[in-house]
C-alpha cells in the first residue's frame, strides 16, 4: 500500500506544474490523486443522454513490435475503425524490395531482412503507415514506396526513445517545429490528397510543457494540409504508465475542428466504451486511439464488451499462422495476451516453433512443417528457397521435354547411328526458343539444358 502511494506520488511529480494546476481545477475522473478506477464497461448514462447519436472512431495506435500484422488484423476483426502500423524509419524503407506472397496476399518489404509485412487485401483500406523521419525528402521517398499498399501516411512526432530522438526523429521534432512542419508540407505536396497518390497525411504528437504551447503547435500543424492529428495526452518525460492529462484536450479538438482536421485523443484509453465516453466528454472531433490496452487484449475495440483472453489468443494465433508472421514476434505478442500468472506463459516462453506454441495452446498448427522454423532470417531464406524450387521445377520440365524429344527421335531413326545424334542436337536448338529460352549452342543435351536454365 505504502509502495503504491509512493509510486503515485512519484508519478505526479513528473507533471509540469501548469498541467497539475489545471488538472486539479477540473477534477475530472482522471484525477491522479484517487486510485485508478476500473475502465467503464458501458457509456455512462449521463454522457449517453447528452449526445446519444454521437459515435467516434476507435483506432489502434502505432506500436513497434506489438503493432505488427496479426495484431492489426485482429484489431480490425474486433471492430477497430483504423489501424496504425508500427513506426518504420524512412531510411530503412528506402532501398527495400517489395515481394508479394500470392498464397497469403501479404507484401513483404525486404532489405537485409524483413522490414515490414503488410496485407493489402485485408487491411489496406484501414491502414495508416507511420514513418519515423527527420527529413522532408526521405519522408516523401519512403511514403511513395508504400503508397500502393496503405491508406494514409502518419509522422511520428512523439517517440521519446533515444533511437528515435538522437537522429532528430520522434519527440525531437517537437523541439524543432519548423522541421516538422516542412516534413508535413512536403508529404502533403508529394503524396497528399491532391496528388496522384491521394494519401491523407497525419501527425502524432505529445503534449508540450503548457497548454498554450500545445495549442499553438497544433494551430500551426493544422495549416500544413494534414488531414488528421493525434494528441498523446502525456508530455515527453512522462512514462506510459502515468495517468494521461486531459486539460489540453477540448481546446486541441476545437482547433482541429475549426481547421477541418480530424482529431484523435490518445493516452490511457481503456476500451471502446471508455473511448466514446471521452469523445463526448471532451467534444472530440474524430475519435480515440488505444495502445497498451489493445496490446493486452485487442477485443477492446468491440462495442459489445471485451472478450475472454483465451478466445483472443486463439484468434491471434490463427491470424499469425495465416500470415506466417515471424515466430519471435508471434511469441512476444502472445505473451502479452496471456494474463500474469497463467501457467501457459511458461509453456509459451519455452516454445521454439509454431508447433510447440500450438501444442501449448491446444490448436492445430497450419504452418507447413518445412516453414516452421521460427525466425525472420530463416523465413527470408525460405522465400529464396521457394524461388530456387520454382526454377528447378521449370528446369526439370524442360529436361523432361528434351528427353522425350530425344526418345522420339531415337525411335524414328533407329539404326541411323551418328546421324540421330546430330538431329537431336538440331531439334534442341529449335525447341529452346519456343520455351522462351535463349538459343542453345550445339552441344550435348545435358550441357545444353544447363546453359538454358
Ligand atoms: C509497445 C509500444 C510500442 C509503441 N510504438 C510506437 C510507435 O511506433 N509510434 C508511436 O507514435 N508511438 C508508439 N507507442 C506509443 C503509443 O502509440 C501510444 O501513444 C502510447 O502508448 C499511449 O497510449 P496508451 O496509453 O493507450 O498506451 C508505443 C507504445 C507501446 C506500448
Amino acid at each position: 500500500m505504502i509502495r503504491r502511494l509512493c509510486l503515485r506520488t512519484a508519478a505526479r511529480s513528473f507533471r509540469p506544474a501548469v498541467y497539475r494546476r489545471y488538472y486539479h481545477a477540473t477534477m475530472t475522473s482522471d484525477d491522479p490523486s484517487v486510485a485508478p478506477s476500473p475502465a467503464p464497461a458501458m457509456i455512462p448514462p449521463a454522457v449517453e443522454a447528452a449526445a446519444p447519436e454521437k459515435r467516434g472512431m476507435v483506432v489502434l495506435a502505432p506500436m513497434v513490435r506489438s503493432g505488427q500484422l496479426p495484431m492489426r488484423l485482429l484489431s480490425l476483426k474486433y471492430g477497430a475503425d483504423l489501424v496504425w502500423g508500427p513506426e518504420t524509419i524512412d531510411k530503412a524503407l528506402i532501398g527495400t524490395t517489395r515481394i508479394e506472397n500470392p498464397e497469403t496476399g501479404c507484401v513483404d518489404y525486404m532489405r537485409a531482412g524483413l522490414v515490414i509485412r503488410l496485407c493489402p487485401p485485408r487491411e489496406k483500406s484501414k491502414l495508416i503507415f507511420q514513418l519515423g523521419t527527420a527529413s522532408p525528402e526521405t519522408a516523401v521517398e519512403a511514403a511513395k514506396i508504400v503508397s500502393q499498399d496503405v491508406s494514409g501516411i502518419d509522422v511520428n512526432s512523439g517517440c521519446p526513445k533515444p533511437f528515435s530522438t538522437h537522429a532528430g526523429m520522434g519527440a525531437a521534432l517537437l523541439k524543432d517545429p519548423d522541421r516538422l512542419i516542412s516534413i508535413l508540407k512536403a508529404l502533403v505536396a508529394g503524396v497528399g490528397p491532391s496528388t496522384p497518390y491521394a494519401l491523407p497525411i497525419s501527425v502524432k504528437i505529445r503534449l508540450l510543457k503548457t497548454i498554450d504551447e500545445t495549442h499553438a503547435l497544433i494551430t500551426n500543424l493544422c495549416k500544413t494540409g494534414i488531414s488528421t492529428l493525434t494528441l498523446h495526452c502525456r508530455t515527453v518525460p512522462m512514462r506510459k504508465t502515468e495517468r494521461a492529462i486531459r486539460d489540453a484536450l477540448a481546446g486541441a479538438s476545437d482547433i482541429c475542428r475549426a481547421a477541418g482536421v480530424r482529431f484523435f485523443v490518445n493516452g490511457d484509453v481503456k476500451n471502446w466504451a471508455h473511448a466514446q465516453s471521452l469523445i463526448r466528454e471532451y467534444n472530440i472531433a474524430g475519435g480515440a486511439m488505444i495502445a497498451i490496452a489493445a496490446e493486452a487484449n485487442p477485443s477492446v475495440f468491440c462495442d459489445t464488451g471485451v472478450k475472454e483472453w483465451r478466445e483472443v489468443l486463439a484468434d491471434y494465433l490463427t491470424i499469425a499462422m495465416e500470415t506466417e508472421n515471424p515466430f519471435a514476434n508471434t511469441k512476444f505478442c502472445m505473451m502479452n495476451l496471456v494474463p500474469g500468472k497463467q501457467p501457459l506463459r511458461e509453456k509459451l516462453a519455452r516454445a521454439k516453433t509454431f508447433r510447440e506454441v500450438c501444442d501449448a495452446v491446444g490448436m492445430e498448427c497450419t504452418i507447413p512443417e518445412e516453414r516452421d522454423v521460427g525466425t525472420v532470417k530463416t523465413q527470408r531464406m525460405t522465400a529464396a528457397e521457394e524461388r530456387d524450387a520454382q526454377a528447378k521445377k521449370e528446369k526439370d520440365e524442360r529436361l523432361e521435354r528434351l528427353a522425350e524429344l530425344k526418345r522420339r527421335k531415337a525411335e524414328e531413326g533407329e539404326g541411323a547411328g551418328e546421324e540421330t545424334g546430330k538431329r537431336v542436337k538440331m531439334d534442341v536448338q529449335q525447341a529452346a526458343p519456343m520455351d522462351g529460352v535463349v538459343p542453345l549452342p550445339t552441344v550435348g543435351v545435358a550441357e545444353a539444358v544447363d546453359t538454358a536454365v
